[in-house]
């Protein structure tokens, strides 16, 4: 029996993204309000890349009575000129993958930079050492406010394109380094993480030499296909604590299920066994 009044309308909220089909979110969301007997639905919204159609799907989705939107690629920095207000965290992320409708108001905020925090703290990151992070795109920036807000100060950045290294570097005040240099920064560091889409299925693979890396460090890959990409899997092999793209997704999630559904989001061994299935 569901939770509400036999009055009350189910709660509407989805993910928007163009391709779509592929994501988890619905399956996330729906296996948090069976659990928690809510009356809700959560559905993948395919919109296509320009600002115009986000924009417009968005307003119809207001008017039906969605409580919010997921927002994945391409459309993470339409949301956050779209909304009214906009957190913190979008801001310093320069994109947002939340948007809550409250009256008359859009809502923006970033909770991939939660999700990383999250999925990063419950393997024991302390904000001590050194951090590599290798990439410098979108996802590096939600990384970088993660690792701050975790206490790292000593984070170095390298990206193939080297320019883009230098200023999310200066951005947030880091330090940057070619791409070909990045195996002189796994001694000593105590976190190592993969932003790029290197070793995700269908792309080449990360060449990167973990033999200076001590057994302390974590390692955290923002690919969840494969749910182990050989980084993680040569990172486990050295015994090191690793972070899967999969746990970051989870984490990220919850947010937007407790405000949009007003719901315990529980992050579990079964959520994840249910997720690995889909894969
Ligand atoms: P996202 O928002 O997911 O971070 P992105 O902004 O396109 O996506 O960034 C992808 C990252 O993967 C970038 O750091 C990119 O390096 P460049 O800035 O030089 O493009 C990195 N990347 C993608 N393919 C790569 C490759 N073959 N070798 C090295 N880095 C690569």
């Amino acid at each position: 029996m569901a939770a509400q009044s036999p009055n009350t309308e189910p709660k509407l909220a989805g993910v928007i993204g163009w391709p779509i089909s592929q994501s988890l979110s619905p399956l996330i969301h729906t296996i948090w309000a069976r659990r928690a007997d809510i009356d809700g639905y959560y559905i993948p919204i395919p919109v296509e890349p320009d600002y115009d159609s986000f924009a417009k799907t968005v307003d119809s989705l207001r008017a039906v009575g969605f409580a919010g939107v997921n927002i994945t690629i391409p459309h993470k920095e339409h949301a956050l000129r779209y909304a009214d207000v906009r957190s913190h965290d979008a801001q310093a992320a320069g994109a947002a993958n939340m948007l809550t409708f409250r009256i008359e108001k859009a809502f923006a905020d970033n909770s991939d930079i939660y999700g990383f925090y999250k999925a990063m703290s419950d393997k024991g990151a302390n904000g001590n050492g050194r951090v590599l992070v290798l990439g410098a795109g979108g996802a590096a920036r939600g990384v970088v406010n993660a690792l701050k807000e975790l206490d790292y100060s000593d984070i170095t950045l390298v990206n193939r394109s080297r320019e883009k290294a230098d200023d999310l570097a200066e951005v947030f005040a880091l330090k940057s380094a070619s791409w070909e240099d990045r195996n002189k920064f796994i001694e000593g560091s105590t976190a190592l993480i993969n932003t790029t889409s290197l070793g995700m299925t269908g792309q080449p693979p990360l060449e990167i030499d973990l033999a200076l890396l001590t057994k302390e460090a974590i390692v955290a890959d923002i690919v969840y296909s494969p749910l182990e990409t050989p980084l993680l899997k040569a990172a486990r092999e050295k015994g090191c604590r690793t972070v899967d793209g999969l746990a970051m997704l989870m984490h990220q999630a919850a947010p937007g299920f407790e405000t949009w559904f007003g719901g315990k989001a529980v992050i579990d061994d079964d959520l994840r066994q249910n997720l690995i299935a889909e894969l």
